[in-house]
Protein backbone atom coordinates (compact mmCIF):
# COMPACT_ATOMS: atom_id res chain seq x y z
CA UNK A 1 0.00 0.00 0.00
CA UNK A 2 2.23 3.30 -0.88
CA UNK A 3 1.14 6.54 0.66
CA UNK A 4 1.82 8.90 -2.15
CA UNK A 5 2.94 11.62 0.05
CA UNK A 6 5.73 9.31 1.56
CA UNK A 7 6.99 8.70 -1.93
CA UNK A 8 7.08 12.39 -2.90
CA UNK A 9 8.84 12.95 0.76
CA UNK A 10 11.56 11.02 -0.28
CA UNK A 11 12.20 12.69 -3.45
CA UNK A 12 12.42 15.92 -1.47
CA UNK A 13 15.03 14.66 1.10
CA UNK A 14 17.23 13.30 -1.86
CA UNK A 15 16.98 16.71 -3.40
CA UNK A 16 17.15 18.93 -0.61
CA UNK A 17 20.51 16.84 0.64
CA UNK A 18 21.30 17.47 -3.18
CA UNK A 19 20.83 20.96 -2.99
CA UNK A 20 21.68 22.22 0.26
CA UNK A 21 23.33 19.23 2.15
CA UNK A 22 22.97 16.13 4.37
CA UNK A 23 21.60 18.67 7.32
CA UNK A 24 18.49 19.35 4.98
CA UNK A 25 17.50 15.63 4.20
CA UNK A 26 14.79 15.63 6.90
CA UNK A 27 13.07 18.55 6.68
CA UNK A 28 9.73 17.07 6.08
CA UNK A 29 8.04 19.01 3.52
CA UNK A 30 4.13 19.63 4.43
CA UNK A 31 2.70 17.95 1.28
CA UNK A 32 -1.58 18.61 0.96
CA UNK A 33 -3.51 17.72 -1.63
CA UNK A 34 -4.85 20.99 -3.41
CA UNK A 35 -7.13 22.35 -6.23
CA UNK A 36 -3.90 23.24 -8.22
CA UNK A 37 -2.13 20.46 -8.51
CA UNK A 38 -2.99 16.65 -7.07
CA UNK A 39 -0.43 17.86 -4.31
CA UNK A 40 1.32 21.03 -3.43
CA UNK A 41 4.83 21.15 -1.23
CA UNK A 42 5.88 23.35 1.53
CA UNK A 43 9.24 23.25 1.65
CA UNK A 44 10.82 26.64 0.69
CA UNK A 45 8.96 28.74 2.68
CA UNK A 46 10.42 27.45 6.16
CA UNK A 47 13.91 27.32 4.66
CA UNK A 48 14.20 30.91 3.72
CA UNK A 49 15.31 32.67 7.14
CA UNK A 50 17.87 29.88 7.70
CA UNK A 51 18.98 29.69 3.94
CA UNK A 52 18.65 33.99 3.65
CA UNK A 53 17.30 33.64 0.33
CA UNK A 54 13.92 34.35 -1.22
CA UNK A 55 11.82 31.90 -1.40
CA UNK A 56 11.22 31.24 -4.88
CA UNK A 57 14.61 30.56 -5.52
CA UNK A 58 14.80 27.92 -2.94
CA UNK A 59 11.85 26.60 -4.74
CA UNK A 60 13.63 26.69 -7.75
CA UNK A 61 16.95 24.39 -6.64
CA UNK A 62 15.12 22.61 -4.99
CA UNK A 63 12.80 21.81 -8.72
CA UNK A 64 16.16 21.65 -10.35
CA UNK A 65 17.59 18.90 -7.95
CA UNK A 66 14.36 17.13 -7.85
CA UNK A 67 14.22 13.77 -9.21
CA UNK A 68 10.23 13.09 -10.10
CA UNK A 69 10.41 11.97 -13.95
CA UNK A 70 9.27 8.64 -13.36
CA UNK A 71 6.63 9.88 -11.21
CA UNK A 72 4.91 13.17 -11.64
CA UNK A 73 4.79 15.87 -14.88
CA UNK A 74 7.18 18.54 -14.39
CA UNK A 75 6.98 20.34 -10.88
CA UNK A 76 5.48 24.32 -10.83
CA UNK A 77 6.57 26.61 -8.88
CA UNK A 78 3.82 28.55 -7.06
CA UNK A 79 2.49 32.03 -5.28
CA UNK A 80 5.34 32.66 -2.99
CA UNK A 81 6.88 29.22 -3.69
CA UNK A 82 5.55 26.17 -3.37
CA UNK A 83 5.68 23.46 -5.29
CA UNK A 84 2.93 22.25 -7.63
CA UNK A 85 2.73 18.43 -8.47
CA UNK A 86 1.03 16.32 -10.89
CA UNK A 87 0.82 13.09 -11.38
CA UNK A 88 1.43 11.22 -14.82
CA UNK A 89 -1.65 8.89 -15.48
CA UNK A 90 1.24 6.23 -16.58
CA UNK A 91 2.48 6.55 -12.92
CA UNK A 92 -0.75 6.00 -11.53
CA UNK A 93 -1.84 3.65 -13.51
CA UNK A 94 1.27 1.11 -12.85
CA UNK A 95 1.19 1.99 -9.09
CA UNK A 96 -2.36 0.34 -9.27
CA UNK A 97 -1.00 -2.49 -11.33
CA UNK A 98 1.39 -3.37 -8.76
CA UNK A 99 -1.83 -4.09 -7.47
CA UNK A 100 -1.76 -3.89 -3.33
CA UNK A 101 -3.66 -0.88 -3.00
CA UNK A 102 -5.35 -2.38 -0.03
CA UNK A 103 -2.89 -4.06 1.20
CA UNK A 104 -0.88 -2.96 5.30
CA UNK A 105 1.95 -0.76 4.38
CA UNK A 106 4.95 -2.58 3.99
CA UNK A 107 6.74 -0.98 7.34
CA UNK A 108 4.37 -1.97 9.44
CA UNK A 109 3.63 0.00 12.26
CA UNK A 110 5.87 -0.27 15.67
CA UNK A 111 3.98 1.26 18.42
CA UNK A 112 1.92 -0.19 21.25
CA UNK A 113 -1.39 1.42 21.40
CA UNK A 114 -3.58 0.76 24.49
CA UNK A 115 -7.30 2.37 23.76
CA UNK A 116 -9.87 2.88 26.65
CA UNK A 117 -13.25 2.74 25.06
CA UNK A 118 -16.61 1.85 25.54
CA UNK A 119 -16.36 1.74 29.64
CA UNK A 120 -20.00 1.07 30.01
CA UNK A 121 -21.04 0.67 34.02
CA UNK A 122 -21.96 -2.89 35.53
CA UNK A 123 -26.12 -2.78 36.26
CA UNK A 124 -26.70 0.05 34.32
CA UNK A 125 -28.22 0.64 30.80
CA UNK A 126 -25.41 1.42 28.02
CA UNK A 127 -26.30 4.74 26.44
CA UNK A 128 -25.92 6.21 23.07
CA UNK A 129 -22.68 8.05 24.83
CA UNK A 130 -21.10 4.75 25.46
CA UNK A 131 -22.64 3.56 22.21
CA UNK A 132 -20.42 6.30 20.66
CA UNK A 133 -17.16 5.60 22.71
CA UNK A 134 -17.94 1.73 21.47
CA UNK A 135 -17.92 2.46 17.90
CA UNK A 136 -15.30 5.15 17.64
CA UNK A 137 -12.91 2.94 20.09
CA UNK A 138 -13.45 -0.11 17.88
CA UNK A 139 -12.88 1.85 14.37
CA UNK A 140 -9.45 3.38 16.23
CA UNK A 141 -8.67 -0.26 17.72
CA UNK A 142 -9.11 -2.34 13.75
CA UNK A 143 -7.24 1.05 12.53
CA UNK A 144 -4.04 0.50 14.29
CA UNK A 145 -4.23 -3.05 13.99
CA UNK A 146 -4.50 -2.64 10.07
CA UNK A 147 -1.03 -0.50 10.46
CA UNK A 148 0.46 -3.46 11.72
CA UNK A 149 0.54 -1.61 15.42
CA UNK A 150 0.12 -3.47 18.80
CA UNK A 151 -3.47 -2.76 20.11
CA UNK A 152 -4.44 -3.15 23.50
CA UNK A 153 -7.89 -2.95 24.01
CA UNK A 154 -9.03 -1.70 27.65
CA UNK A 155 -12.72 -1.48 28.53
CA UNK A 156 -12.61 0.20 31.61
CA UNK A 157 -16.05 -0.98 32.67
CA UNK A 158 -17.44 0.71 36.27
CA UNK A 159 -17.32 -2.36 38.37
CA UNK A 160 -16.68 -1.01 41.86
CA UNK A 161 -18.21 1.35 43.74
CA UNK A 162 -20.25 2.62 46.47
CA UNK A 163 -24.05 1.75 44.38
CA UNK A 164 -22.67 -2.27 44.83
CA UNK A 165 -23.81 -2.31 48.22
CA UNK A 166 -27.74 -1.54 47.68
CA UNK A 167 -27.14 -3.68 44.19
CA UNK A 168 -25.60 -6.84 46.29
CA UNK A 169 -28.36 -6.50 48.87
CA UNK A 170 -31.08 -6.07 46.07
CA UNK A 171 -29.94 -8.85 44.42
CA UNK A 172 -30.04 -10.93 48.13
CA UNK A 173 -33.71 -9.78 48.07
CA UNK A 174 -34.99 -10.86 44.46
CA UNK A 175 -32.69 -14.28 44.56
CA UNK A 176 -29.43 -14.76 43.31
CA UNK A 177 -30.55 -16.97 40.56
CA UNK A 178 -33.98 -15.54 39.89
CA UNK A 179 -35.35 -14.52 36.77
CA UNK A 180 -35.50 -10.98 38.14
CA UNK A 181 -31.71 -11.03 38.81
CA UNK A 182 -30.97 -12.46 35.59
CA UNK A 183 -33.01 -9.83 34.08
CA UNK A 184 -29.60 -7.66 34.65
CA UNK A 185 -27.98 -8.88 30.97
CA UNK A 186 -31.65 -8.53 29.89
CA UNK A 187 -32.99 -4.63 30.66
CA UNK A 188 -30.03 -3.64 33.52
CA UNK A 189 -31.67 -0.29 34.51
CA UNK A 190 -34.83 -2.13 35.93
CA UNK A 191 -32.58 -3.54 38.11
CA UNK A 192 -30.86 -0.84 39.26
CA UNK A 193 -33.89 1.23 39.58
CA UNK A 194 -35.82 -1.22 41.80
CA UNK A 195 -32.64 -1.37 43.99
CA UNK A 196 -32.34 2.67 44.02
CA UNK A 197 -35.92 3.17 45.18
CA UNK A 198 -35.39 0.62 48.16
CA UNK A 199 -32.13 2.41 49.04
CA UNK A 200 -33.86 5.57 48.84
CA UNK A 201 -37.50 4.44 50.93
CA UNK A 202 -36.38 1.54 53.02
CA UNK A 203 -33.94 2.90 55.91
CA UNK A 204 -33.54 -1.13 57.16
CA UNK A 205 -32.25 -1.98 53.06
CA UNK A 206 -30.12 1.18 53.18
CA UNK A 207 -28.43 0.02 56.28
CA UNK A 208 -27.74 -3.19 54.67
CA UNK A 209 -26.19 -1.65 51.65
CA UNK A 210 -23.82 0.26 53.68
CA UNK A 211 -22.46 -2.58 55.94
CA UNK A 212 -22.36 -4.57 52.44
CA UNK A 213 -19.97 -1.37 50.76
CA UNK A 214 -17.68 -1.99 53.83
CA UNK A 215 -17.51 -5.93 53.42
CA UNK A 216 -17.11 -5.46 49.87
CA UNK A 217 -13.88 -3.41 50.30
CA UNK A 218 -12.91 -5.61 53.23
CA UNK A 219 -12.59 -8.01 50.35
CA UNK A 220 -15.37 -10.78 52.48
CA UNK A 221 -15.46 -13.40 50.04
CA UNK A 222 -19.04 -14.33 50.14
CA UNK A 223 -19.54 -10.73 49.30
CA UNK A 224 -16.95 -11.01 46.50
CA UNK A 225 -19.01 -13.73 45.20
CA UNK A 226 -22.27 -11.84 44.94
CA UNK A 227 -20.39 -9.31 43.30
CA UNK A 228 -18.84 -11.52 40.73
CA UNK A 229 -22.46 -12.88 39.88
CA UNK A 230 -23.73 -9.38 39.47
CA UNK A 231 -20.48 -8.69 36.94
CA UNK A 232 -21.38 -11.70 35.25
CA UNK A 233 -24.75 -10.62 34.45
CA UNK A 234 -24.03 -7.67 32.89
CA UNK A 235 -21.04 -8.80 31.07
CA UNK A 236 -23.41 -10.95 29.61
CA UNK A 237 -25.40 -7.90 28.62
CA UNK A 238 -22.49 -5.97 27.49
CA UNK A 239 -21.76 -9.09 24.98
CA UNK A 240 -24.74 -8.97 23.48
CA UNK A 241 -24.55 -5.28 22.63
CA UNK A 242 -21.24 -5.76 21.46
CA UNK A 243 -22.31 -8.86 19.29
CA UNK A 244 -25.18 -6.99 17.80
CA UNK A 245 -22.69 -3.73 16.82
CA UNK A 246 -19.88 -6.03 15.52
CA UNK A 247 -17.36 -5.08 18.12
CA UNK A 248 -14.52 -6.21 18.84
CA UNK A 249 -14.34 -6.08 22.27
CA UNK A 250 -13.90 -9.51 24.13
CA UNK A 251 -13.93 -10.67 27.90
CA UNK A 252 -9.91 -10.29 27.80
CA UNK A 253 -10.42 -6.85 27.47
CA UNK A 254 -12.05 -6.37 30.68
CA UNK A 255 -10.09 -4.08 32.46
CA UNK A 256 -12.61 -2.48 35.25
CA UNK A 257 -12.22 -0.40 37.89
CA UNK A 258 -11.78 -3.13 40.39
CA UNK A 259 -8.71 -4.13 38.38
CA UNK A 260 -6.85 -1.61 40.33
CA UNK A 261 -7.75 -1.72 43.51
CA UNK A 262 -4.98 -3.81 45.06
CA UNK A 263 -2.69 -1.10 43.71
CA UNK A 264 -4.93 2.10 44.72
CA UNK A 265 -2.73 2.46 48.18
CA UNK A 266 0.46 2.10 46.50
CA UNK A 267 -0.26 4.53 43.73
CA UNK A 268 -1.32 7.18 47.06
CA UNK A 269 1.56 6.27 48.84
CA UNK A 270 3.94 6.68 46.00
CA UNK A 271 2.46 10.23 45.42
CA UNK A 272 3.03 10.98 49.14
CA UNK A 273 6.32 9.92 49.01
CA UNK A 274 7.23 11.97 46.09
CA UNK A 275 6.21 14.97 47.61
CA UNK A 276 2.63 15.32 45.29
CA UNK A 277 0.02 14.97 47.67
CA UNK A 278 -0.53 16.15 50.70
CA UNK A 279 -3.96 15.94 53.08
CA UNK A 280 -6.82 18.80 52.51
CA UNK A 281 -9.69 18.83 54.19
CA UNK A 282 -9.30 15.22 55.68
CA UNK A 283 -8.75 13.93 52.20
CA UNK A 284 -5.21 12.98 50.49
CA UNK A 285 -4.89 15.34 47.43
CA UNK A 286 -2.70 16.20 44.35
CA UNK A 287 -2.55 19.53 43.39
CA UNK A 288 -1.40 19.49 39.78
CA UNK A 289 0.50 22.48 38.11
CA UNK A 290 -1.76 24.65 36.02
CA UNK A 291 -5.61 23.85 37.34
CA UNK A 292 -6.70 26.64 38.96
CA UNK A 293 -9.82 27.05 40.72
CA UNK A 294 -12.27 30.53 39.87
CA UNK A 295 -10.32 33.02 42.77
CA UNK A 296 -6.92 31.06 41.51
CA UNK A 297 -6.86 28.29 44.37
CA UNK A 298 -5.50 25.44 43.57
CA UNK A 299 -7.44 22.70 42.31
CA UNK A 300 -7.13 19.46 43.34
CA UNK A 301 -7.49 16.14 42.47
CA UNK A 302 -8.61 13.47 45.27
CA UNK A 303 -7.12 10.59 45.80
CA UNK A 304 -8.30 8.87 48.91
CA UNK A 305 -11.65 10.59 50.71
CA UNK A 306 -11.44 11.53 54.01
CA UNK A 307 -13.28 8.21 54.94
CA UNK A 308 -10.10 6.34 53.51
CA UNK A 309 -11.91 4.94 50.05
CA UNK A 310 -10.49 5.87 46.59
CA UNK A 311 -12.43 7.42 43.59
CA UNK A 312 -12.20 7.69 40.01
CA UNK A 313 -9.35 9.52 39.92
CA UNK A 314 -7.17 7.17 42.18
CA UNK A 315 -8.37 4.39 39.52
CA UNK A 316 -7.34 6.16 36.68
CA UNK A 317 -4.20 6.92 38.11
CA UNK A 318 -3.17 3.46 38.83
CA UNK A 319 -4.67 2.51 35.22
CA UNK A 320 -2.36 4.97 33.24
CA UNK A 321 0.66 3.99 35.80
CA UNK A 322 -0.32 0.12 34.29
CA UNK A 323 -0.36 1.12 30.79
CA UNK A 324 2.51 3.36 30.72
CA UNK A 325 5.17 1.47 32.91
CA UNK A 326 3.32 -2.38 32.95
CA UNK A 327 2.01 -2.56 29.65
CA UNK A 328 4.81 -0.22 27.95
CA UNK A 329 2.67 1.47 25.57
CA UNK A 330 3.77 4.36 23.24
CA UNK A 331 0.19 6.14 23.22
CA UNK A 332 -2.55 5.53 25.42
CA UNK A 333 -6.07 6.41 23.83
CA UNK A 334 -9.06 7.51 26.32
CA UNK A 335 -12.19 7.37 23.94
CA UNK A 336 -14.44 8.84 27.13
CA UNK A 337 -17.24 11.60 26.88
CA UNK A 338 -16.03 15.55 26.72
CA UNK A 339 -17.43 16.12 29.98
CA UNK A 340 -14.44 14.06 31.55
CA UNK A 341 -11.59 16.47 29.74
CA UNK A 342 -11.13 18.43 32.83
CA UNK A 343 -10.29 14.97 35.09
CA UNK A 344 -8.03 13.96 32.20
CA UNK A 345 -6.13 16.53 31.84
CA UNK A 346 -5.64 16.40 35.54
CA UNK A 347 -4.57 12.61 35.58
CA UNK A 348 -2.17 13.05 32.67
CA UNK A 349 -0.50 15.99 34.42
CA UNK A 350 -0.01 14.24 37.97
CA UNK A 351 1.10 10.87 35.85
CA UNK A 352 3.67 13.22 34.26
CA UNK A 353 4.59 15.09 37.60
CA UNK A 354 4.81 11.59 39.21
CA UNK A 355 7.06 10.34 36.85
CA UNK A 356 4.37 7.36 35.07
CA UNK A 357 4.39 8.75 31.88
CA UNK A 358 8.08 9.13 30.30
CA UNK A 359 9.03 10.95 27.84
CA UNK A 360 7.99 9.64 24.11
CA UNK A 361 4.57 8.53 25.61
CA UNK A 362 1.59 10.44 24.98
CA UNK A 363 -1.53 10.12 26.87
CA UNK A 364 -5.10 11.28 24.64
CA UNK A 365 -8.32 12.25 25.47
CA UNK A 366 -10.21 11.58 22.30
CA UNK A 367 -13.13 13.57 23.31
CA UNK A 368 -16.23 12.31 22.31
CA UNK A 369 -19.31 14.72 21.80
CA UNK A 370 -23.19 13.97 22.70
CA UNK A 371 -25.64 12.40 20.66
CA UNK A 372 -28.88 14.31 20.80
CA UNK A 373 -32.44 14.22 20.11
CA UNK A 374 -34.19 16.08 17.42
CA UNK A 375 -35.07 18.97 20.05
CA UNK A 376 -30.99 19.28 20.47
CA UNK A 377 -31.37 17.70 24.04
CA UNK A 378 -28.85 14.84 24.98
CA UNK A 379 -30.95 12.07 23.40
CA UNK A 380 -33.61 10.30 25.76
CA UNK A 381 -36.94 8.15 25.38
CA UNK A 382 -40.04 10.52 25.73
CA UNK A 383 -40.99 9.59 29.05
CA UNK A 384 -37.19 11.62 29.91
CA UNK A 385 -35.64 7.52 30.96
CA UNK A 386 -32.45 6.67 28.92
CA UNK A 387 -32.96 5.04 26.11
CA UNK A 388 -32.38 1.48 25.52
CA UNK A 389 -29.09 0.60 23.18
CA UNK A 390 -30.51 -2.77 22.29
CA UNK A 391 -33.72 -1.07 21.42
CA UNK A 392 -32.51 1.48 18.75
CA UNK A 393 -30.07 -1.03 17.33
CA UNK A 394 -32.99 -3.07 16.74
CA UNK A 395 -34.91 -0.04 15.16
CA UNK A 396 -32.56 0.31 13.11
CA UNK A 397 -32.56 -2.99 11.81
CA UNK A 398 -36.15 -2.93 11.50
CA UNK A 399 -36.58 0.04 9.62
CA UNK A 400 -33.34 -0.70 6.80
CA UNK A 401 -35.54 -4.19 6.61
CA UNK A 402 -38.85 -1.96 5.61
CA UNK A 403 -36.38 0.04 2.84
CA UNK A 404 -34.68 -3.12 1.82
CA UNK A 405 -37.89 -4.41 1.03
CA UNK A 406 -39.15 -1.41 -0.71
CA UNK A 407 -36.09 -1.57 -3.59
CA UNK A 408 -35.63 -5.14 -4.09
CA UNK A 409 -38.00 -8.52 -3.86
CA UNK A 410 -36.40 -11.00 -4.56
CA UNK A 411 -34.26 -11.95 -1.25
CA UNK A 412 -34.89 -14.56 0.48
CA UNK A 413 -36.24 -14.27 4.24
CA UNK A 414 -32.68 -15.02 5.44
CA UNK A 415 -30.85 -12.78 3.19
CA UNK A 416 -33.33 -9.92 4.58
CA UNK A 417 -32.43 -10.69 7.56
CA UNK A 418 -28.80 -10.57 7.16
CA UNK A 419 -28.80 -7.52 4.72
CA UNK A 420 -30.77 -5.46 6.63
CA UNK A 421 -28.51 -6.31 10.08
CA UNK A 422 -25.54 -4.83 7.76
CA UNK A 423 -27.29 -2.17 6.83
CA UNK A 424 -28.80 -0.63 9.83
CA UNK A 425 -26.11 -1.85 12.21
CA UNK A 426 -23.67 0.05 9.85
CA UNK A 427 -25.87 3.20 9.02
CA UNK A 428 -26.24 3.76 12.72
CA UNK A 429 -22.18 3.02 13.01
CA UNK A 430 -21.28 5.29 10.05
CA UNK A 431 -23.27 8.12 11.44
CA UNK A 432 -21.21 8.02 14.42
CA UNK A 433 -18.15 7.90 12.69
CA UNK A 434 -18.64 10.23 9.97
CA UNK A 435 -19.07 13.13 12.38
CA UNK A 436 -15.84 14.74 13.99
CA UNK A 437 -15.32 12.82 17.55
CA UNK A 438 -15.58 15.91 19.53
CA UNK A 439 -18.97 17.58 18.04
CA UNK A 440 -22.09 16.75 18.62
CA UNK A 441 -24.58 14.91 16.09
CA UNK A 442 -28.56 14.45 16.29
CA UNK A 443 -29.70 11.17 16.43
CA UNK A 444 -31.68 10.52 13.19
CA UNK A 445 -32.52 7.10 11.86
CA UNK A 446 -34.17 8.33 8.27
CA UNK A 447 -31.00 10.25 7.38
CA UNK A 448 -28.83 7.86 8.69
CA UNK A 449 -30.59 5.18 6.51
CA UNK A 450 -30.95 7.58 3.17
CA UNK A 451 -28.97 5.78 0.26
CA UNK A 452 -27.46 9.40 -0.74
CA UNK A 453 -25.41 11.85 1.18
CA UNK A 454 -22.68 10.72 3.18
CA UNK A 455 -24.06 7.68 5.10
CA UNK A 456 -23.43 3.82 5.38
CA UNK A 457 -26.10 2.54 3.25
CA UNK A 458 -24.95 4.97 0.05
CA UNK A 459 -21.51 3.39 0.21
CA UNK A 460 -22.56 -0.10 0.82
CA UNK A 461 -24.99 0.48 -1.65
CA UNK A 462 -22.06 1.59 -4.12
CA UNK A 463 -20.21 -1.67 -3.47
CA UNK A 464 -23.17 -3.87 -4.26
CA UNK A 465 -23.57 -1.89 -7.47
CA UNK A 466 -19.81 -2.80 -8.37
CA UNK A 467 -20.33 -6.28 -7.20
CA UNK A 468 -23.32 -6.79 -9.50
CA UNK A 469 -20.92 -4.91 -12.59
CA UNK A 470 -18.29 -8.12 -11.28
CA UNK A 471 -21.68 -10.49 -11.76
CA UNK A 472 -22.09 -9.23 -15.36
CA UNK A 473 -18.67 -9.06 -16.56
CA UNK A 474 -18.31 -12.72 -15.63
CA UNK A 475 -21.48 -13.54 -16.91
CA UNK A 476 -20.14 -12.34 -19.67
CA UNK A 477 -17.23 -14.65 -19.75
CA UNK A 478 -14.35 -12.32 -18.14
CA UNK A 479 -12.56 -14.22 -16.63
CA UNK A 480 -10.82 -13.05 -13.11
CA UNK A 481 -7.62 -14.09 -14.33
CA UNK A 482 -8.13 -11.81 -17.19
CA UNK A 483 -8.57 -8.61 -15.04
CA UNK A 484 -6.41 -9.46 -12.49
CA UNK A 485 -3.75 -8.78 -15.17
CA UNK A 486 -5.26 -6.41 -17.14
CA UNK A 487 -3.62 -3.13 -18.15
CA UNK A 488 -4.97 -0.18 -16.69
CA UNK A 489 -5.58 3.19 -18.70
CA UNK A 490 -6.20 6.42 -17.25
CA UNK A 491 -7.06 8.69 -20.32
CA UNK A 492 -10.46 9.98 -19.56
CA UNK A 493 -10.48 12.79 -16.58
CA UNK A 494 -12.76 10.91 -14.64
CA UNK A 495 -10.33 7.75 -14.80
CA UNK A 496 -7.07 9.76 -13.37
CA UNK A 497 -9.47 11.32 -10.42
CA UNK A 498 -10.93 7.95 -9.41
CA UNK A 499 -6.87 6.56 -10.03
CA UNK A 500 -5.87 9.29 -7.97
CA UNK A 501 -8.42 8.90 -5.07
CA UNK A 502 -7.78 4.77 -4.61
CA UNK A 503 -4.00 5.80 -3.80
CA UNK A 504 -4.99 8.17 -1.25
CA UNK A 505 -6.17 5.50 1.09
CA UNK A 506 -2.84 4.62 2.74
CA UNK A 507 -2.33 8.66 3.54
CA UNK A 508 -5.97 8.96 5.08
CA UNK A 509 -5.19 6.04 7.17
CA UNK A 510 -1.92 7.29 8.62
CA UNK A 511 -3.71 10.60 9.26
CA UNK A 512 -6.67 8.73 11.08
CA UNK A 513 -4.28 6.48 13.32
CA UNK A 514 -2.06 9.87 14.05
CA UNK A 515 -5.13 12.20 15.12
CA UNK A 516 -7.39 9.79 16.14
CA UNK A 517 -10.15 11.18 13.59
CA UNK A 518 -11.74 8.10 12.32
CA UNK A 519 -14.36 10.91 10.36
CA UNK A 520 -11.26 11.52 8.05
CA UNK A 521 -11.80 8.09 6.81
CA UNK A 522 -15.72 8.54 5.82
CA UNK A 523 -15.12 11.35 4.17
CA UNK A 524 -12.00 9.83 2.28
CA UNK A 525 -14.80 6.90 1.14
CA UNK A 526 -17.48 9.53 0.49
CA UNK A 527 -15.81 11.09 -2.50
CA UNK A 528 -13.77 7.91 -3.46
CA UNK A 529 -17.29 6.41 -3.86
CA UNK A 530 -18.51 9.99 -5.70
CA UNK A 531 -15.23 9.64 -8.01
CA UNK A 532 -16.73 6.24 -8.84
CA UNK A 533 -20.12 7.94 -9.73
CA UNK A 534 -18.91 10.02 -11.97
CA UNK A 535 -16.69 7.66 -13.29
CA UNK A 536 -19.34 4.99 -14.30
CA UNK A 537 -21.45 7.65 -15.88
CA UNK A 538 -18.63 8.87 -18.07
CA UNK A 539 -16.77 5.78 -19.51
CA UNK A 540 -19.19 2.99 -20.12
CA UNK A 541 -17.68 -0.08 -18.53
CA UNK A 542 -19.42 -3.53 -19.98
CA UNK A 543 -19.54 -1.98 -23.61
CA UNK A 544 -16.25 -0.74 -24.03
CA UNK A 545 -13.64 -2.51 -26.40
CA UNK A 546 -12.41 -5.19 -24.85
CA UNK A 547 -8.91 -3.61 -23.39
CA UNK A 548 -10.76 -0.46 -22.15
CA UNK A 549 -13.39 -2.82 -20.30
CA UNK A 550 -10.90 -4.89 -18.58
CA UNK A 551 -9.32 -1.70 -17.32
CA UNK A 552 -12.24 -0.41 -16.48
CA UNK A 553 -13.30 -3.22 -14.63
CA UNK A 554 -9.98 -3.69 -12.87
CA UNK A 555 -10.41 -0.05 -11.84
CA UNK A 556 -13.68 -0.77 -10.77
CA UNK A 557 -12.86 -4.03 -8.70
CA UNK A 558 -9.87 -2.30 -7.15
CA UNK A 559 -12.54 0.70 -6.16
CA UNK A 560 -14.46 -2.46 -4.36
CA UNK A 561 -11.42 -3.87 -2.60
CA UNK A 562 -10.55 0.06 -1.24
CA UNK A 563 -15.14 0.34 -0.26
CA UNK A 564 -14.42 -2.91 1.32
CA UNK A 565 -11.27 -2.29 3.21
CA UNK A 566 -12.14 0.98 4.37
CA UNK A 567 -15.40 0.31 5.90
CA UNK A 568 -13.97 -2.82 7.21
CA UNK A 569 -11.31 -0.86 9.54
CA UNK A 570 -14.58 1.27 10.68
CA UNK A 571 -16.61 -1.89 11.78
CA UNK A 572 -18.40 -2.10 8.87
CA UNK A 573 -19.54 -4.83 6.25
CA UNK A 574 -20.63 -4.58 2.79
CA UNK A 575 -23.44 -7.07 1.51
CA UNK A 576 -23.28 -8.84 -1.49
CA UNK A 577 -26.63 -7.47 -3.02
CA UNK A 578 -28.80 -4.51 -1.67
N1 LIG B 1 -17.41 4.17 33.13
C1 LIG B 1 -17.20 5.55 32.78
C2 LIG B 1 -18.50 6.20 32.35
O1 LIG B 1 -19.48 5.53 32.07
C3 LIG B 1 -16.21 5.71 31.67
C4 LIG B 1 -14.82 5.25 31.96
C5 LIG B 1 -13.83 5.79 30.97
N2 LIG B 1 -12.49 5.34 31.15
C6 LIG B 1 -11.66 5.72 32.12
N3 LIG B 1 -10.44 5.24 32.15
N4 LIG B 1 -12.04 6.58 33.06
O2 LIG B 1 -18.57 7.42 32.29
Amino acid sequence: MPSLTSLLSARFAAALTHAFGEDFARRDPVIRSSQFADFQANVALPLAKELKSKPRDIAAKIVDNLDLTDMCEPPEISGPGFINLKFTPGFLARTLEAGDATAPPEDAGSQTVAIDYSAPNVAKEMHVGHLRTTVVGDALARTHEFLGNTVIRQNHIGDWGTPFGMLIEHLLDVGVDSAAAAEVSENPNAFYQAARAKFDSDEAFATRARARVVSLQGGDEQTLELWTTLVGYSRAYFNRIYSLLDVTLRDADLAGESTYNDVLAEVCDELEAKGLARISDGALCVFPEGFTGREGEPLPLIIRKSDGGYGYATTDLAAIRNRALGLGVDRALYVVGTPQAMHFEMVFTVAREAGWLPEGVSAEHVKIGNVLGSDGKILRTRSGAPLRLAELLEEAVARAKTTLAESSADFSAEEAEEVARIVGIGAVKYADLSVAHDTSYTFDLDRMLAPFGNTAPYLQYAGARIRSIGRKAEAEGVSAAELATATISLDQPAERELALSILGFADVLAEVAAGSQPHRLCTYLFDLAQAFTSFYEQCPVLIADTQLRNSRLRLSAIVLEVLETGLGVLGIRVPERM
